[in-house]
């Protein structure tokens, strides 16, 4: 593991409707490393993502790739091959779990013979071999989940940004999913997760930040919602944290 940063913003300004949604100094993302990001509902999660992803523009920020300093229409390009943003509810398409898997490699135009000994071993990663073959659309929350994620790793990012990964799981679903990240982390890919539930989630973070009015805070400043009711979390309240709305 590398410790220089494989992505990193600095100054990333974002407005939305007039309002200033992000405002934050810096954000590195490093290989093998998981970042653990809180927020209330309309914080801007899913917008750091996007832009993290090059999916969505930033209004201004410097980003650089393995040290590099990059001007966006580069560095987008880096973000969109080597980042990939898996959505809280990922667009599985209407045929079988293998199928929904070997897309991206399909796409890619990699040979069939190579195409299917990957998909076969992305299925036992994600335990998902017993339903290779259902439709991919009839699956449990908790299972799509693991084929979007194993959809997403078969294309070997160095990044992985999950948005609410197991905001519909079960306990066990949960535990697999941690497990799956930590494997992740192992193969140097740098994890970034959002999640309300970070005291659920936070075994498999090697940093917490809680995004409130567009800054980023040390997660340990900011009570969840789980921590609140124990009066030593008090303690570390900020200053202008108003309490969840
Ligand atoms: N393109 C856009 N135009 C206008 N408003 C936008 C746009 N994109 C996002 N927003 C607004 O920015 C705010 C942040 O949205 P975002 O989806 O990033 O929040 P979030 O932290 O992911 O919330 P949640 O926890 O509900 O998923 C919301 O109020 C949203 O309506
Ligand atoms: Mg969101």
């Amino acid at each position: 593991m590398s410790a220089e940063p494989l992505l990193e913003f600095r100054r990333l300004r974002k407005h939305v409707g007039g309002r200033c949604l992000l405002d934050i100094p810096e954000f590195a993302i490093q290989q093998g490393r998981c970042i653990l990001l809180s927020g209330e509902n309309g914080a801007g999660k899913t917008t750091l993502l996007k832009i993290i992803a090059g999916l969505e523009p930033p209004d201004s920020a410097r980003v650089y790739y393995q040290g590099k300093a990059l001007p966006w229409s580069i560095a987008r390009r880096h973000c969109r091959r080597h980042v990939v943003y898996v959505h809280q509810t990922p667009y599985l398409f209407d045929s079988s779990v293998a199928d929904n898997i070997a897309y991206g490699l399909r796409r890619a135009g990699l040979p069939h013979t190579e195409v299917r000994a990957k998909v076969k071993e992305a299925l036992a990663w994600a335990g998902l071999a017993h339903i290779a073959q259902r439709n991919a659309r009839q699956l449990s929350g908790g299972e799509k989940q693991r084929v979007a994620l194993a959809r997403a790793r078969i294309i070997s990012p160095r990044v992985l940004l999950l948005d609410e990964p197991t905001a519909s799981m079960d306990h066990e679903s949960r535990e697999r999913t941690y497990f799956l990240i930590q494997r992740l982390k192992s193969k140097d890919i740098g994890v970034v997760i959002t999640s309300h539930e970070l005291h659920y989630i936070s075994s498999v973070g090697d940093v917490r930040f809680h995004l409130h009015q567009g800054k980023l805070h040390n997660d340990f400043d900011f009570p969840t919602r789980h921590d609140s009711r124990q009066p030593a979390a008090r303690v570390f309240m900020a200053p202008n944290w108003a309490g969840p709305h």
